[in-house]
């Protein structure tokens, strides 16, 4: 009797283990949480728990209340493309409930982005795809296939049990963290004036009555939805209900995506205006100058390398 239990127990204990083993595996592979933001987490929390002020308790309580940020950034590899993203994380580092969804644009994960996130202080999941070469060329749409690979993730790994908004942030941005305050609140989609865009000082949504009539822009006011990559926030939901809503190719001229993409999940007259009905600038496309590089070696480098 007793060899009999014995046997089948040794029989199912690596069956057992190899289940435990992928069902690890595959977690690490979904999200990465890099070890330095789990220590960072740890600490606060015990911060928060050995100060005897009630108040910074029912803060993280609060905050654990909060819908999540979910912030896309597609980015490729150039001169300044670490400095890019460390501005970034500068910023997104302080927001509260963040998520950041880094998508590169390359046949695989680099180093350089890989080892930058790992370091970040932000929750980050780490993806890649490659843009086919015919969508390579100026006057095409740029970072569809990106952002597309980060909605297909958050269908994949989101429910409808799960409270989000979903907001694209460009690499090549500015973020006051005011904005993510209000993006929060997003029901279905929200929209707010951006800086630098459509060859003006700002655009922005026209608000009347706390609805939106239009859109005060220097490029092609007949788009339905005037508005930049960096003007608007979806409710994670509406992703989810919208299993087909995404950035398209087909039909879709240089400057349309944001136009051509909300059509598919809103109207103009549900979109909830922010920044104080849209009369605050709280997000600028300001780029960054493109290094001057003429006088760097072709051939005879550095010593050492050294990752810029
Ligand atoms: C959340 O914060 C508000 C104030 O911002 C406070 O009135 C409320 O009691 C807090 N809730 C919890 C559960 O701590
Ligand atoms: C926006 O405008 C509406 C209607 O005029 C008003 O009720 C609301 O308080 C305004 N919101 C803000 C934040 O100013």
């Amino acid at each position: 009797m007793k060899s009999v239990f014995f046997s089948r127990f040794f029989i199912l204990l690596p069956w057992v283990l190899i289940v435990i083993i992928m069902i690890d595996i595959d977690s690490k592979r979904t999200i990465r949480t890099p070890a330095s933001w789990r220590t960072g987490r740890a600490l606060r929390t015990a911060r928060s728990a050995s100060s005897a002020s009630g108040v910074s308790a029912g803060t993280q309580q609060n905050q654990s209340a909060l819908p999540i940020v979910y912030a896309i950034t597609p980015t490729y590899t150039r001169p300044v493309q670490k400095a890019e993203l460390t501005r970034l994380a500068h910023a997104f580092r302080q927001v509260p409930r963040f998520h950041w969804i880094v998508v590169e644009d390359s046949a695989g994960r680099t180093e350089l982005v890989a080892r930058f996130l790992a370091r970040c202080g932000v929750p980050y999941t780490h993806l890649h795809v490659l843009t086919p070469r015919r969508f390579k060329r100026t006057g095409m749409p740029r970072a569809t296939e990106q952002r597309n690979a980060a909605l297909a993730w958050l269908r994949q790994h989101r429910s409808r049990r799960d409270a989000g908004v979903v907001f694209f942030a460009d690499d090549d941005n500015t973020y006051s963290l005011e904005l993510f305050d209000e993006m929060r609140s997003t029901r279905r989609v929200s929209v707010w004036p951006v800086g630098f865009v459509g060859g003006r000082a700002y655009e922005r949504p026209l608000v009347s009555g706390g609805k939106v009539v239009g859109w005060y822009t220097g490029w092609r006011p007949d788009r339905p939805f005037a508005t930049d990559m960096a003007g608007f926030a979806v409710n994670l939901q509406v992703i989810l209900a919208n299993p087909r809503a995404q950035f398209k190719r087909r039909g879709s001229q240089p400057g349309m995506q944001e136009s051509d993409f909300l059509k598919q999940i809103t109207k103009v007259s549900e979109l909830e205006p922010k920044a104080n009905n849209c009369t605050r600038v709280l997000v600028w496309h300001t780029r960054t100058e493109k290094p001057h590089l003429a006088n760097e070696p072709k051939n005879r480098k550095d010593t050492v390398f050294i990752e810029v």
